[in-house]
């Protein structure tokens, strides 16, 4: 099957190379998608290279082997878009259809099922505007894996880590298979 990976700009964004690895270890394609902030943690060049494709950043980008953008053609060929670890900021621009980079802009090009897998600071995950996001964003069929309770970056002990990668593909399969079987 075909996975979009979409990664922002989390302290967690290491651990979508892991997720990347176990899509590919488990025989699927795989494409990802970044945000701006996201290359602050981990650059494109590293994504390209497990994935074996290339990767998207900014919408603009002139490819000279394909006339189609980014956002369409990653639409297109996902069979389920996995977001891992998606920021607070990018909940709220899902929730709020904002396509201002080429991550938000596939998930609004985008048919096929989504999973997100929210990374954050304690702090922000409980806010009622993130809440309030998650909960307009599952009200429209979205899915989500919830994040863990841990040590968190920030150096508390509380729910924001990112799921173990294997858990998040896992789900992100199941997902992929059971809206398969449905056509
Ligand atoms: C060191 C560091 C770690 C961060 N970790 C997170 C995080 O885990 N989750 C989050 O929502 N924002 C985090 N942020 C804030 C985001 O990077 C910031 O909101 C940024 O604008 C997100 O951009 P994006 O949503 O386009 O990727 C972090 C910022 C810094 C400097």
């Amino acid at each position: 099957m075909n996975f979009v990976v979409g990664v922002t700009g989390s302290i967690a964004a290491y651990k979508a190379c892991e997720l990347v690895r176990e899509f590919v270890k488990a025989g699927h394609e795989v494409r990802v998608v970044m945000t701006k902030s996201a290359c602050e943690f981990v650059t494109p060049l590293t994504f390209r290279t497990l994935s074996k494709n290339p990767v998207a950043v900014t919408l603009f980008e002139q490819n000279a082997e394909n006339w189609m953008p980014a956002h369409i053609e990653l639409a297109n060929f996902a069979d389920a878009f996995v977001i891992a670890p998606c920021t607070a900021n990018v909940l709220g621009k899902l929730a709020h259809g904002i396509a201002d980079d080429a991550l938000t802009a596939t998930f609004l090009a985008n048919k096929a099922p989504v999973l997100i897998a929210p990374s954050m600071n304690v702090n922000m995950w409980e806010n009622s505007a993130t809440q309030a996001n998650v909960s307009l964003l599952e009200q429209r069929g979205i899915n989500f894996i919830d994040p863990d309770s841990g040590d968190l970056a920030c150096g508390v002990n509380a729910k924001g880590k990112l799921p173990a990668p294997s858990a998040i593909a896992a789900a992100a399969i199941a997902i992929a298979q059971k809206s398969k079987e449905s056509k």
